[in-house]
């Protein structure tokens, strides 16, 4: 993988790239891939056709230097979303940066319609989080895996803030998709954004990386990688005023 901004580098340590120390300061990096005309999706509605296998490593790296890993119910409902699973070579560094060897999921529901039988539920390797909220039915997991905040919809701030506040988690990789991506936006909550693009334009309709932003978001480019056609663009998120 190289890096072309801020300044060229032949072979990046990605690990060290992204890395946030344990415990800093809350931060909610949003990473998607998407297609050159901006589709989420591959021909089968999921994401592992859409990038090339470099796009597998920045996501591996990014989930190896995250607290938790935050999903919304939508892409979990696919029925394909993985647990975290690092490598050994990253749980040893994930030690020896501090952090547990494997990230938690914490999955967004407003609905509570999720199977609670899927390997994200049953086959982590450390307990998955729910945050959902006071209309949505209990969830059926321990009830320490439940974050309840706000009642028609989830509170989204409140909710990092329970992360960090309760269970230390603080640097948060948001993996999507769209419907999620939306609603941190809208609430202001996105401090970098990693977009993987992929080398292709995808047949038919279909969503876009922020599916309904309510405005205008001003990104600052900090970093491009680019390997083998596959180009990871890292920007910083203007704070809301
Ligand atoms: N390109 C990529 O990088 C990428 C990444 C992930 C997924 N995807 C694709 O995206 C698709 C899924 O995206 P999606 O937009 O349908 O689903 P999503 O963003 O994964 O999840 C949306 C769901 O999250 C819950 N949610 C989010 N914010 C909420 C809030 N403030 N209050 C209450 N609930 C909230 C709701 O769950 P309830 O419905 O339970 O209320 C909502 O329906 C799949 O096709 C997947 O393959 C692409």
């Amino acid at each position: 993988m190289r890096r072309l901004l801020p300044d060229q580098a032949a072979d990046v340590d990605l690990f060290s790239s992204f890395n946030n120390s344990p415990g800093g300061v809350a931060q909610v990096r949003l990473s998607m891939v998407m297609s050159v005309d901006g589709s989420t999706t591959d021909e089968a509605g999921w994401t592992s056709r859409l990038g090339r296998p470099a796009d597998k490593r920045l996501l591996r790296a990014l989930r190896g230097v995250a607290d938790a890993i935050l999903v919304g119910a939508g892409s979990v409902r696919t029925g394909r979303y993985p647990p975290h699973r690092p490598p050994a070579e990253y749980r040893a560094r994930r030690r020896e940066a501090g952090r547990p060897e494997v990230a938690p999921l914490v999955v967004v529901t407003g609905s509570g319609d999720l199977d609670w039988s899927l390997p994200a539920f049953t086959d982590s390797g450390t307990p998955t989080l729910v945050l959902t909220c006071g209309r949505a039915p209990t969830p059926r997991l321990p009830a320490d895996q439940v974050l309840v905040h706000g009642e028609a919809t989830v509170d989204l701030d409140a909710g990092l803030g329970a992360l960090r506040d309760r269970f230390g988690l603080c640097a948060v990789l948001c993996e999507g998709g769209p419907g999620l991506a939306t609603e941190l936006f809208r609430a202001g909550l996105v401090d970098e954004l990693v977009v993987s693009l992929a080398p292709s334009i995808m047949p038919g309709r279909n969503r876009r990386l922020v599916d309904n932003p309510r405005r205008r978001e001003e990104l600052t480019l900090s970093e491009v990688y680019e390997e083998d056609g596959q180009v990871f663009l890292r920007y910083g998120v203007r704070a809301r005023d």
